[in-house]
């Protein structure tokens, strides 16, 4: 049996119904369906309901991109809410909307481990709703990302909630961890989110399975004593029985959790998205 680790809805986000490969989500006030891989399932609600209830739809073209059906001509960007964090949702070409909701359960360790004495690395950060929470909490935040959009989109986030002193990095992950070995740099937090694939800085090819390795012996090298890691990986080939492995190398006297992040739908369907580590 799979051990899952659910993350919950909250007022700002639920994740109505999935299945046929799409998930009904609604994110404040406004409904949208996009494609999602693993709900290889049948949906609970009918085409038609879910059509009834979607603002948005996403259809994909090409690879990644697409685009949204909107016959409503709402506005394509929007605010949501988590714990008085405020995230914006933006729709552009792809099926992402700039928040990973499942990624709450983690922003909640974020919010109860962090105070103004910490200090956060978050790797891989995108459009930085991590680094939001631990902004929230008054913490030291280092915020990497290889994408100069997802940066950007960061600092309006960090704007819209009036927050300070983010630093943000634009380089690869794995290059700046090295160098804050190098610098004896401590974290008392650090996230990371590897993408599965894709293309890394100066063109390189990127597959995580190649360096899951040297992210985790980075980490334990960055993290203070008594630090937290929180690892989430969206790729079928790193799952959690390879995270437990890997933590076992090199937190090996530390306490770690694995399982599959997933989530209930409200129709009671679970949808699994990736695999996830806790280290405490
Ligand atoms: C899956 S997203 C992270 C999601 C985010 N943690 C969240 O929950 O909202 C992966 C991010 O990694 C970035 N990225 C990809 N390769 C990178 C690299 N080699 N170094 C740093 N960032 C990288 C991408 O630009 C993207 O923003």
């Amino acid at each position: 049996m799979k051990n899952r680790i659910y993350a919950p809805h909250w007022d700002d986000y639920e994740l109505i119904d999935a299945g046929n490969g799409l998930k009904l989500e609604r994110w404040g006030k406004y409904i949208t369906i996009r494609p999602d891989i693993n709900a290889y399932f049948h949906p609970q609600l009918s085409k038609k309901e879910w059509e009834l209830k979607a603002n948005f739809i996403f259809k994909e073209q090409k690879g990644v991109f697409g685009t949204w059906i909107n016959p409503k001509n709402l506005p394509v960007h929007w605010n949501i809410e988590f714990e008085g964090v405020t995230l914006n949702v933006f729709l552009n070409n792809t099926k992402h909307t700039g928040v990973f909701p499942e990624q709450n359960l983690n922003w909640k360790i974020i919010i109860e481990s962090l105070n103004s004495e910490g200090n956060f690395l978050n790797l891989f950060g995108y459009t930085g709703a991590s680094s939001m929470m631990a902004l929230y909490k008054n913490a030291d935040v280092i915020h990497v990302d290889s994408s100069k959009s997802a940066l950007t989109w960061a600092k309006k986030n960090a704007h819209l909630n009036q927050f300070n002193g983010c630093k943000l990095v634009l380089e690869d992950a794995i290059l700046f961890m090295e160098r804050e070995v190098k610098r004896m740099h401590q974290y008392d937090l650090i996230q990371m989110d590897p993408p599965t694939w894709g293309i890394g800085t100066k063109g390189k090819k990127w597959q995580l399975e190649n360096h899951i390795d040297v992210l985790m012996s980075l980490s334990a090298k960055l993290l203070k004593a008594e630090g937290k890691l929180i690892v989430t990986t969206y790729s079928n080939k790193i799952d959690p029985i390879i995270l437990k492995e890997t933590a076992e190398i090199y937190f090996p006297t530390r306490n770690h959790r694995t399982g599959m992040l997933a989530t209930k739908t409200t129709t009671g369907k679970i949808l699994d998205h990736g695999s996830i580590l806790h280290i405490y």
